[in-house]
Order: structure tokens, then C-alpha cells, then sequence
């Protein structure tokens, strides 16, 4: 077996970026400035949709009447969809993620489903704010942990999710085809 290489080795530990104290950006502007986060409502789905199709190339429209039929007064279920909304009212992007009890045998905790800005809207700090907005969401229901999946080959997702601190979970995702 390998013996673990020493502390003072691998170099000084690199410290986590917390979610609840995010440094400012060097202009000086506070991370996601200008930005409302806020519960969606049945006036911005149109936009999402939008910003969804943009991300994706589909259009859901009743996928996305469904989930907000689900999700947008569930605050209280630990269920949460919010927006993040310009200065001049614009939907630039949404996240979407819910408190699961005990799912793979884990405690429970806050999982994100989805989180995507337009593309002319990003690099601005958005997804940040609305990942601290979810995951203040997530303490208030009394969870301490947040995971999320992601595709492999999604690296510019992956790279948002590891810039505000998250790494490899415990589980992995196992699947087969379903014979007919
Ligand atoms: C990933 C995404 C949500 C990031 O949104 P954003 O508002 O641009 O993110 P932020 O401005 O908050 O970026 C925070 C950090 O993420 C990382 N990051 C964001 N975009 C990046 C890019 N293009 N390349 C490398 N790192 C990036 C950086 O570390 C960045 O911090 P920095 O600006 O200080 O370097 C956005 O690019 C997006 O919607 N992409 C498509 C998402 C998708 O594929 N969704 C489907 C699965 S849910």
C-alpha cells in the first residue's frame, strides 16, 4: 500500500471559497451586483424557457409549466426555483434544487437540479449569487451539505461548481438500458 505523502509535501492546503463569504470582484463590485434573486413567478417563464433553449437547443414548454406548477410555492418543502433578475426586470437565470431526505441512504440534504444565465449575461457573478441564494434556502430547512451531477464532459459547468468549493462526493452514478 502507498503511505500517504506528508503534509508539508503536497504544499500549504489551498483554502475553500465559502459560499456565505465570497470575496468581491476586483473591480471592487460586490459578486453578482445590479442582481435581484428571487421565487420565480408565472411571468418569467417565458424566459426561462428562453434561457433554457439557448443552453440546451429545446424547447420544454411543458416541462417547464409542470416543474412550476411543482416547485414555485414549495419553499416550505424545501423545494426551491428562483431567478435572478436585472436592473431593468430581465430574467438572466434561474436555479433549481430541492431538500432530499434520506435518497441513496444520505441524510438529508440539498440537492441542485439545475442552474444556467444566458449566455450574454454571464462571467458577471450571477450563477454565484444564485447558488449562495439556494444554498442559504437549503440552512434555512436545517440541511449542512448541497451536492449536485453533472455530465463529464461538461467542463465549463464543472468549473463553476468547483470555483465555489465543491468537490467528489461519496456516490456514483451507476445505469443500464432497459430492454423492451
Ligand atoms: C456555468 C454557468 C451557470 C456559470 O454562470 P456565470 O454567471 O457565468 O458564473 P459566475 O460569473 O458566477 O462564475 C463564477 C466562477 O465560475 C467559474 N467559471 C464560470 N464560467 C467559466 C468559464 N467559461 N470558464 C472557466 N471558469 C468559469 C469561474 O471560476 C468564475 O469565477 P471568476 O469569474 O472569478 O473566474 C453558465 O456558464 C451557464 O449557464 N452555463 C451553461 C450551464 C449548463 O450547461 N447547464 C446545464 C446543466 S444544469
Amino acid at each position: 500500500m502507498m503511505s500517504k505523502p506528508a503534509r508539508a509535501a503536497q504544499g500549504p492546503k489551498r483554502p475553500k471559497k465559502k459560499l456565505a463569504a465570497l470575496a468581491p470582484v476586483a473591480s471592487g463590485e460586490p459578486v453578482g451586483a445590479g442582481l435581484n434573486v428571487r421565487p420565480v413567478r408565472r411571468g418569467d417563464l417565458d424566459a426561462v424557457i428562453e434561457i433554457d433553449a439557448m443552453v440546451t437547443g429545446i424547447e420544454k414548454r411543458d416541462y417547464w409549466n409542470s416543474l412550476y406548477r411543482r416547485y414555485a410555492d414549495a419553499v416550505a418543502t424545501g423545494q426551491h426555483f428562483l431567478v435572478a433578475v436585472s436592473d431593468d426586470e430581465h430574467v438572466v437565470g434561474f436555479v433549481i434544487g430541492e431538500v432530499r431526505d434520506w435518497e441513496f441512504g444520505s441524510p438529508p440534504c440539498g440537492w441542485v437540479f439545475a442552474i444556467d444565465v444566458r449566455p450574454d449575461a454571464r462571467l458577471g457573478g450571477t450563477a454565484t449569487r444564485l447558488l449562495q441564494a439556494i444554498c442559504a434556502g437549503f440552512r434555512r430547512a436545517g440541511v449542512s451539505k448541497v451536492r449536485t451531477m453533472l455530465s463529464r464532459d461538461n467542463t465549463l459547468i464543472l468549473s463553476f461548481f468547483r470555483s465555489q468549493g465543491m468537490m467528489i462526493g461519496p456516490f456514483i452514478p451507476l445505469e443500464m438500458d432497459l430492454e423492451s
